[in-house]
């Protein structure tokens, strides 16, 4: 779709993309994956780092796949994209474009990637893999001028993902958020549609 087309058709245009790599399938998480989301996200790796509830339950869940997700769709802020194996149809990693902002403005909109993989498919390369494609689809759909990302600081596997990718380390913003009860650093950097050479 060109940038045009895109502003033309509007946020919800991107309700029901499906993106391809190489080893994956990234679509919307749906129904069927409800049980395979809330086993992933018992992982302490993922409740340590990613602002999901904890304890967390099947409940949760289903909130996510049947009210949160449709709502950051419709109101066109946000899209989360389940990652499949491509040929076991597994499910691998979650990959989301949060916070998408002046998406109809010419100079081109912003929005902030957010991930997880499972533990069983860490260390694979996957969630570059996905990252990256969202990235690419952000930039050359969405027409975005800018992707940030911002991490717990100290999360070193999640900086990797995107460093690999040409993501700027931009600095260290105090106190910034609150996980787990706690405040917290957190780490910013970003990519810029201008330099990214994502393939
Ligand atoms: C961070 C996370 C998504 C990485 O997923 P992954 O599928 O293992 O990532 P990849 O296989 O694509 O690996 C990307 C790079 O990160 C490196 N990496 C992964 N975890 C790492 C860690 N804990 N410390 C340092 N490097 C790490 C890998 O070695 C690889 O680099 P290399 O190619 O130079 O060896 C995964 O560990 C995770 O889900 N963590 C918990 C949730 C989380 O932190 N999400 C991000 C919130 S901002």
């Amino acid at each position: 779709m060109t940038t045009e087309a895109r502003r033309a058709a509007g946020p919800r245009s991107f309700a029901n993309v499906t993106l391809r790599t190489e080893r994956l399938l990234l679509r919307p998480w749906a129904e069927a994956d409800i049980d395979a989301i809330t086993a992933a996200c018992q992982d302490p790796e993922i409740q340590r780092y990613v602002p999901i509830p904890a304890p967390y339950s099947r409940t949760d869940a289903e909130v996510f796949v049947r009210e949160v997700l449709p709502a950051g769709r419709a109101a066109g802020t946000d899209v989360v994209f389940g990652v499949f194996d491509a040929d076991t149809a597994l499910p691998v990693a979650s990959v989301g474009l949060h916070r998408i902002k002046h998406l109809d403005a010419p100079c081109g909109g912003t929005a902030e990637i957010g991930y997880w993989a499972t533990p069983a498919a860490r260390g694979l390369g996957y969630t570059t893999e996905a990252v990256r494609e969202v990235c690419r689809w952000a930039f050359a759909d969405l027409a975005l001028a800018r992707v940030e990302w911002l991490a717990l600081a100290g999360n070193e596997g999640s900086w990797r993902v995107v460093e690999k990718l040409g993501f700027t380390r931009e600095g260290t913003l105090r106190f910034y958020t609150i996980q787990r009860g706690a405040r917290h650093d957190m780490w910013i950097a970003s990519l810029l549609r201008s330099e990214a050479k994502l393939g």
